[in-house]
């Protein structure tokens, strides 16, 4: 391992950092550890245009971390609509309270402290303790990894234990010795294996632009940039079906909030059936899609959807229920393929459990729902709207 480059590193990547780094960004140059940890919560797994329209929005709306804990989990939830993966939101309102309660509203300087936080990882509190506190604490994410992968020709899975032990002695031993450098050399880093030591195509090999490390990076000077660091091989994601009723009464649609611990968990959405998995063989065959449940009678529908309820008087057992759209939604380890199903009452029903409600199409926005069955909703809404002006 190459003393030289362990000592000029740090130097080397503001001083790229200077020239080609991403500047002017809204959460740079700020030391208030809240805005400095809710930007970097919100940037985990969203994009930095995303982000750029959306955390302003979301600091206006929950200004301070006593805000952010005195509201409800729900309008948290809704301001965080359509940002995805939600435990993020759930997280940072646990979080708000464990710092209300626990550190007297005032978030710790110590990395180790704050990686006690409710959402907060190891690498996610080394940012907030070097970006808010000028703590030499060191950041690993993704991207961090494969920099440090690359150059110093680290071979193992990064996934292993001790070749992760092993980067984060690295990491620390990379550090700047000021702290005053803390800020711009952690986002020089994150910058740098977002933008020039991408996983697919790095700067060096596509000879445009000089990487300040191509003479020291054991992976370039031996070829192997794109073997490094060594990806395994994921299985493919399991696929579901599901069955999803919209049931309307004039302008209202009837949600049903999700468990906790299930995914879009605390969001509101619509009445579903349990997942079934959807073997390979059967999606080979579009014909079994279209003949799993081709049509179904309301009373089959209601025992699906919403075994506990009663179906409405309004109904008829055997009415037929026709078909709406197919829906399909990639999560990161699974992909669900949502049927549709519509249902409009004359009367609402007594409702038996506390976890449905009826929402006005036109309150929708004051609910987190999931984005596709938003978007899907927000289709009900504007021809309703059409509807109701002809
Ligand atoms: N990803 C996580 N934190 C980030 C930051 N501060 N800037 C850009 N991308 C990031």
């Amino acid at each position: 391992m190459s003393e030289a480059l362990i000592k000029n590193f740090a130097p080397k990547l503001i001083a790229w950092h200077g020239k080609d780094g991403r500047q002017g960004l809204p959460w740079q140059s700020v030391r208030d550890p809240y805005a400095v940890w809710v930007s970097e919560i919100m940037l985990q797994q969203t994009q930095v245009a995303t982000v750029l329209e959306r955390y302003p929005r979301f600091m206006k709306r929950f200004p301070s971390v006593k805000k952010l804990a005195a509201a409800p989990l729900d309008d948290v939830l809704a301001e965080w609509a359509g940002l995805g993966y939600y435990s993020r939101a759930r997280n940072l309102h646990a979080c708000a309270n464990q710092v209300m309660e626990q550190f007297a509203g005032k978030f710790p300087s110590d990395p180790v402290l704050l990686e006690q936080l409710k959402g907060v990882g190891r690498s996610t509190a080394g940012a907030i303790a070097a970006f808010a506190f000028h703590e030499r604490a060191p950041i690993l994410d993704a991207n961090v990894k494969r920099i440090l992968a690359r150059l110093f020709g680290i071979e193992g899975a990064v996934q292993d234990k001790a070749v992760n032990d092993q980067l984060w002695l690295l990491a620390k031993k990379l550090l700047p010795n000021a702290p005053e450098q803390m800020p711009v050399y952690t986002q020089a880093l994150m910058d740098f294996g977002a933008t020039w030591c991408t996983a697919r195509k790095p700067v060096c090999l596509s000879g445009d632009r000089k990487c300040p490390f191509a003479k020291d990076c054991e992976a370039n000077l031996s070829d192997r940039v794109l073997f490094l660091p060594r990806k395994i091989v994921k299985a493919k994601s399991p696929e579901f079906h599901c069955d999803m009723l919209i049931l309307r009464f004039g302008d209202s649609v009837l949600l049903q909030r999700r468990p906790e611990k299930a995914i879009w968990g605390g969001l509101w959405s619509l009445p579903e059936s349990p997942w079934r998995p959807f073997s390979t063989t059967e999606k080979k065959s579009s014909k079994s899609i279209e003949q799993d449940n081709a049509e179904l009678t309301a009373q089959a529908l209601f025992d699906l959807v919403l075994p506990q309820e009663k179906l409405p008087s309004a109904l008829k057992k055997s009415q037929v229920v026709q078909r709406g759209q197919q829906i399909k939604h990639i999560f990161t380890h699974r992909r669900l393929w949502m049927q549709i199903w519509s249902l409009s009452i004359n009367e609402t029903p007594k409702l038996l459990a506390s976890d449905l409600k009826w929402v006005s199409l036109h309150q929708l926005g004051r609910y987190g729902l999931p984005q596709p069955i938003k978007l899907l909703l927000q289709g009900l809404s504007l021809t309703r709207d059409v509807e109701l002006r002809k």
